[in-house]
């Protein structure tokens, strides 16, 4: 599933205009390495699910598997993540994103839901995915 939500407040993004980097990593170590990915501008969007240029977005369509019960328009939870490095790059959370958030397990200061974050391309991006996520991080990268 894909699109936009109509019932929410469409969020405020800057599309990056040059390469840039995710590295993505699992919170528990153990249960895989870091991915990193270079983010081509002219590749956006990525993939049909959340925004275009989104975190989560650049995610699924590199092999990474966040979980994304609504399909991307903000109406879950379940697509939160922690952007540890770069957040200042990225759009600011809505009232929506922040509503939904605050329905997320384990919320900190870093927390966003991957489908609403969009990176401007400025900064290098590190995202870590939240524990009891990681089983859906895909093997084999
Ligand atoms: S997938 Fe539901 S809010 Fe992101």
């Amino acid at each position: 599933m894909g699109g936009s939500n109509p019932y929410i407040k469409e969020a405020d993004v800057v599309l990056p205009t040059t390469k840039y980097r995710i590295r993505f990593e699992p919170e528990d170590p153990a249960v895989g390495e870091a991915i990193i990915v270079e983010v081509e501008p002219e590749r956006i969007p990525y993939h049909e699910t959340g925004q275009p240029g989104s975190i989560l977005s650049i995610a699924l369509a590199s092999g990474i598997e966040i979980e994304h019960s609504c399909g991307g328009v903000c109406a879950c939870s379940t697509c939160h993540v922690y952007v540890k490095e770069g957040l200042d790059s990225c759009n600011e959370a809505t009232d929506d994103e922040l509503d939904q958030l605050e329905e997320a397990r384990g919320l900190t200061m870093q927390s966003r839901l991957s489908c609403q974050t969009v990176p401007n391309g400025t900064k290098e991006i590190r995202v870590v995915i939240p524990a009891w996520n990681v089983n859906l991080v895909k093997e084999g990268h």
